[in-house]
């Protein structure tokens, strides 16, 4: 039963919750238009704290296209939060209101605080660092339509897998299916947490790999999930300058790839994948944008059990 719950990280689903999810947004993929109106007199907050392009306007058209209406803030300034109002009392207050809430917040472990006082389900649109599980689902929607399934894949996190919250949630997710491999594409620096290799690939006994060069191993991809250094976690600008085009995707690399390989990118990118890329047949990140509408419209009308 979805209805009432939260999502703050992709184990707060069994796969069988998730696949109810997917299979559902798949059905809204086929024909959105017949979904308008299941959230009729439902109404989605839209919290962050953070910049967002996609994620923000992607749950608010998700909404919008259920027949719900939204509210909310994308700038924190221009609310109490300024004059020292805690977390906690900003969510007693907005689900007072509200039937659902999808919260951005740059501090790991805020959503999570944040469904301790909520009356109504907290959706995690990205902790810091941390996770960002409806990225997730908008990724594995886009892995199964095109390699038709989630087992047997090698897969090559690529960038910055210290900060990168969407790479916690996707290793994750796909660590609970049989048969993957990983392969962490990243400079020292910028390396997976311990927490992801201990907790997620070591106790589940799944193979990985560390390598500091895309070019030794693009080859052997099945998926490349490409990311952004981020910068907004970086303490010192010097870092950044020095590690932000430690990446740059372009057709000379891409041509030691599958020629089914699938490269992924929850965007924005910055320098990491070079736009001559983009028509490439295997560049599927603007595909990934427009599943993301149809994976929160899947979730929403979970969580409010409006299906
Ligand atoms: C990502 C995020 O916010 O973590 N963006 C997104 O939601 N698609 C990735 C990023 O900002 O680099």
């Amino acid at each position: 039963m979805l209805k009432g719950r939260h999502l703050i990280e992709p184990g707060d689903l069994t796969l069988e919750e998730l696949e109810e999810i997917l299979s559902l947004a798949d059905k809204i993929i086929v024909d959105p238009q017949s979904f308008y109106g299941v959230c009729r007199g439902k109404l989605l907050a839209t919290l962050f704290f953070e910049p967002s392009t996609r994620t923000r306007l992607s749950f608010e058209a998700a909404m919008l296209r259920l027949g719900g209406k939204v509210l909310g803030f994308s700038d924190a300034n221009a609310t109490s939060t300024t004059k020292g109002e805690s977390l906690a009392d900003t969510i007693r207050t907005v689900s007072s209101y509200t039937d659902v809430i999808a919260m951005r917040n740059p501090k790991e472990g805020a959503a999570l605080l944040a469904s301790k006082y909520s009356l109504v389900p907290i959706i995690n649109a990205g902790d810091g660092g941390h996770h960002h599980p409806t990225q997730t689902l908008t990724d594995l929607l886009t892995i199964r339509a095109s390699k038709g399934g989630f087992e047997g894949h090698t897969i090559g996190f690529c960038g910055d897998l210290k900060f990168g919250r969407t790479v916690h949630s996707l290793a994750k997710a796909l660590s609970r299916y049989k048969n993957n491999k990983f392969i962490l594409i990243s400079p020292p620096e910028l390396g997976i947490p311990d927490y992801m290799i201990s907790e997620v690939f070591e106790k589940n006994n799944i193979p990985y790999t560390i390598n500091e060069r895309l070019e030794n191993v693009i080859g052997d991809l099945d998926i490349l999930y490409m990311t952004r250094v981020q910068k907004e976690r970086f303490f010192n600008e010097q870092d950044y300058i020095r590690l932000k085009d430690s990446y740059i995707l372009n057709n000379e690399k891409l041509k030691l790839a599958k020629k089914n390989m699938i490269i992924l990118h929850p965007l924005p990118r910055v320098n990491e994948i070079s736009p001559e890329i983009d028509s490439d047949p295997r560049a599927l990140y603007f595909k990934q944008v427009q599943y993301g509408m149809y994976a929160r419209m899947a979730l929403i009308a979970k969580l409010t059990g409006a299906l």
